[in-house]
């Protein structure tokens, strides 16, 4: 049988850069990554592509439960539209329990063979996986992820101004934060990282440094 898995729950809000650095890790310390905020949108997608609400729980959870992981269209979930979609059925406790199985199943036995695992979420340190070896909660102000957020879309041609994202970005932490199914918080044993003032390297050094700390 396999030795047990080493799970790095990285957790925060949009735009924090915590995918970036999650990616980032799972490559240096050779682990598998599952970004599980693709889940949520997958799910929320699947809705909108067929016509649904996503505030129709029935929908929402029938999509939960019929969601293939191996055929999410990377594209369409990146939408502003799925994001949206994605809070509204992340806050329900039915279509959270219908991933919460995938989540941890992945980081228990990582794909590939590989030896850890790497989450990110809203909820990986607080409830998917409780007992993760490090826990990083990664952060910055609203107006640097909604720099960050509009440089990404100005590359890609968006027309949404900086004001606009920051309205977005203030309205779906206000959502993550307050729903009572699972809301976005630290874990109580989780190292903050305030990524406002650091480059993406400079953040990937501060984690590395704290994970290797906690691992060793
Ligand atoms: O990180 P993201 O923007 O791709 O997440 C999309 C939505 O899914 C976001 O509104 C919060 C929700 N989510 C969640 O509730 N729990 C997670 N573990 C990951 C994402």
């Amino acid at each position: 049988s396999r030795a047990a898995s080493t799970i790095i729950a990285i957790d925060g809000p949009a735009a924090s850069g915590k995918g970036t650095l999650a990616r980032r890790l799972a490559r240096h310390y050779d682990f598998a990554y599952l970004d599980t905020g693709s889940l949520y949108r997958a799910v929320g997608q699947a809705v909108l592509a067929a016509g649904g609400s996503p505030a129709d729980e029935a929908a929402a959870l029938a999509a939960a439960e019929a969601l293939d992981v191996n055929r999410i269209d990377e594209m369409a979930i990146r939408s502003r539209e799925a994001g949206e979609a994605a809070s509204v059925v992340a806050a329900m406790p039915k279509v959270r329990a219908a991933i919460l199985h995938f989540q941890r199943d992945f980081a228990a036995n990582p794909p590939g063979g590989k030896a850890g695992a790497v989450l990110d979420g809203r909820d990986i340190g607080t409830v998917v996986c409780p007992d993760a070896r490090a826990k990083l909660f990664v952060t910055a102000s609203p107006e640097v992820r909604a720099h960050r957020r509009w440089l990404e879309l100005k590359g890609s041609g968006s027309a949404a101004s900086e004001a606009q994202i920051v309205d977005d970005i203030r309205d779906r932490d206000r959502r993550d934060a307050e729903r009572t199914a699972s809301p976005m918080k630290p874990a109580e044993d989780a190292y903050l990282l305030d990524t406002s003032n650091l480059s993406i390297e400079a953040a990937f050094g501060a984690a590395v440094a704290i994970i290797d700390k906690a691992m060793s």
